[in-house]
């Protein structure tokens, strides 16, 4: 029997409740679905890749089919490596066709035999993106409900780091780069 396997790539920085609506739909249509985390060391992110890792992996465990992975370089090339067949990604509105589509046309043309399989997220988590969900808490918004609950746990832990850096207390044994996520760059 043909199985099939899709892989959903993305920087998840960090997975939103969003990125689990679309992994849930997924997981539904496709027979393995591989949440695959994009390494981009140009990038500053503010979770490292070995937390989103641990961050998707507690989402996810409830999935049997459901897998985390993390790659480099193109997503064509990780996606032929572990076999899949499609490359799943999520529109909320009409401001992501654009992209998305050149994203998916230069990846047929890079990979003609792999297929981008688009899903809508719930209405709910249509304004809803990782970029916000940053802004929002490092700003001291509430982000309840917009990612899972152990998510907002590791959000504030940052943003607790980061105000104790900001306010003096990197002589206490802190890091820089814990407190360096005030002046990080906005991403999408
Ligand atoms: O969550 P994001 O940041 O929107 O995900 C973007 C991602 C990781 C899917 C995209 O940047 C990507 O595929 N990067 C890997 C490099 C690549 O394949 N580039 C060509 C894409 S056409």
């Amino acid at each position: 029997m043909k199985r099939i396997k899709a892989v959903y790539p993305g920087s998840f920085d960090p997975p939103t409740n969003g990125h689990l609506d679309l992994i849930e739909r997924g997981g539904k249509i496709f027979d393995e679905l591989v949440v695959a985390i994009l390494r981009n060391p140009e990038k500053d992110p503010l979770f490292s890749v070995a937390d989103r890792r641990k961050m998707l992996e507690q989402m996810t465990a409830g999935f049997d089919n459901v897998s985390v992975d993390t790659f480099e370089g193109l997503t064509v090339d990780y996606a032929l490596r572990v076999e899949a067949k499609a490359i799943l990604r999520g529109i909320r509105a009409i401001s992501d066709y654009e992209y998305e589509l050149q994203m998916a046309l230069m990846n047929r043309k890079l990979q003609p035999g792999l297929e981008t399989v688009f899903m809508m997220p719930a209405e709910k988590y249509s304004y809803l993106s990782s970029r916000l969900v940053r802004e929002v808490a490092q700003l001291g918004g509430s982000i309840e409900r917009l990612v899972p609950e152990l998510v907002e746990q590791k959000l504030h832990e940052k943003m607790d780091v980061a105000h104790k850096f900001a306010n003096g207390e990197q002589l206490s044994g802190k890091t820089p780069s814990e407190g360096k996520s005030k002046s990080r760059k906005k991403k999408a």
